[in-house]
C-alpha cells in the first residue's frame, strides 16, 4: 500500500475530510498478538509506518520518544534473555507464558518514552508517547497488517529495560507488535458513552 510522502514544511494542508477514516476507526479492533504470523511489513513499510506514527500531537515539537525495532535473530535473543528473567520471578510460569507474545508476532516495535528536560510537563510528554503507540497500531491496521499494543512485565523490569537499553527516565510506552493475521478478530465489548460522558454545568 502506497503512503503519500509527509507535506513540505509550512504547505498548506487543507480537505481532511475522510469518509474512509472514519468508517475505519468504526471498526478497528486490535489483533491478537499470539495469532500474528508472517509476512510481517517490508523495511520500506516499517519506514512509512513509524512516519506516520511520529506525526502526532507533541507539545513543544520536542519528540519525547523514540523507537527500537525487534526482529529476527535480535528478538528472538531478546526473549531468550527474557526466559531466564522470566524464571527468577515469583510468578515464574505466569511471566514465562507471557513470553509468547513477544515470541510468536514477527515484528514488535518498542516505543520508549525518553522525555526531554525543559518547561514541558513530563505527563504530556508521556502521553505523547502513547498516541505515538496508538497511531502506530492504526497505521499498521490500516496497511492491512494485525498490530497490538502490549506492555506486559517486561515494560516494568529493570532488568528486561536494561537489556534494551533504556536511559535513566525512559519509560516502556508499550511493544506494539505488528504482523499478518489469518483469522479476523472479533469485535470486543465496547464502552457505554452514556456513563462516560457528561456536561459540566457551573
Ligand atoms: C498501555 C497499554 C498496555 C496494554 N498491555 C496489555 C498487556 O500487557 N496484555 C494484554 O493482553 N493487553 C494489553 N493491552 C490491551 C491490548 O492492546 C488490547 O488488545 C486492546 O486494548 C484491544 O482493544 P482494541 O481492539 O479496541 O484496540 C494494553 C493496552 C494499552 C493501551
Amino acid at each position: 500500500m502506497t503512503v503519500p510522502p509527509a507535506p513540505a514544511f509550512g504547505e498548506p494542508i487543507a480537505d481532511q475530510a475522510s469518509a474512509e477514516v472514519l468508517a475505519f476507526l468504526a471498526r478497528r479492533r486490535s489483533a491478537s498478538a499470539m495469532a500474528l504470523t508472517g509476512p510481517s511489513p517490508s523495511s520500506a513499510e516499517l519506514d512509512d509506518l513509524l512516519r506516520l506514527a511520529a506525526r502526532v500531537p507533541d507539545h513543544g515539537k520536542i519528540n519525547p520518544w523514540r523507537f527500537l525495532i525487534l526482529r529476527g535473530a535480535a528478538k528472538d535473543a531478546f526473549v531468550a534473555r527474557l526466559e531466564a528473567l522470566a524464571q527468577a520471578r515469583p510468578d515464574s510460569p505466569k511471566a514465562t507464558a507471557a513470553l509468547g507474545k513477544m515470541r510468536i508476532p514477527p515484528l514488535a516495535v518498542a516505543v520508549i518514552s525518553s522525555p526531554v528536560e525543559g518547561n514541558i510537563p513530563l505527563w504530556e510528554q508521556q502521553m505523547s508517547a502513547g498516541a505515538v503507540c496508538a497511531t502506530l497500531v492504526m497505521a499498521a491496521t490500516a496497511m492491512g497488517y494485525g498490530a497490538n499494543w502490549i506492555t506486559d512485565w517486561y515494560a516494568f523490569d529493570d532488568k528486561a529495560l536494561a537489556i534494551l537499553g533504556l536511559a535513566p527516565g525512559e519509560q516502556m510506552a508499550g511493544f506494539v507488535y505488528i504482523g499478518s493475521h489469518g483469522e479476523p478478530p472479533q469485535e470486543r465489548v465496547r464502552p457505554d458513552l452514556s456513563t462516560l460522558v457528561s456536561d459540566w454545568n457551573p
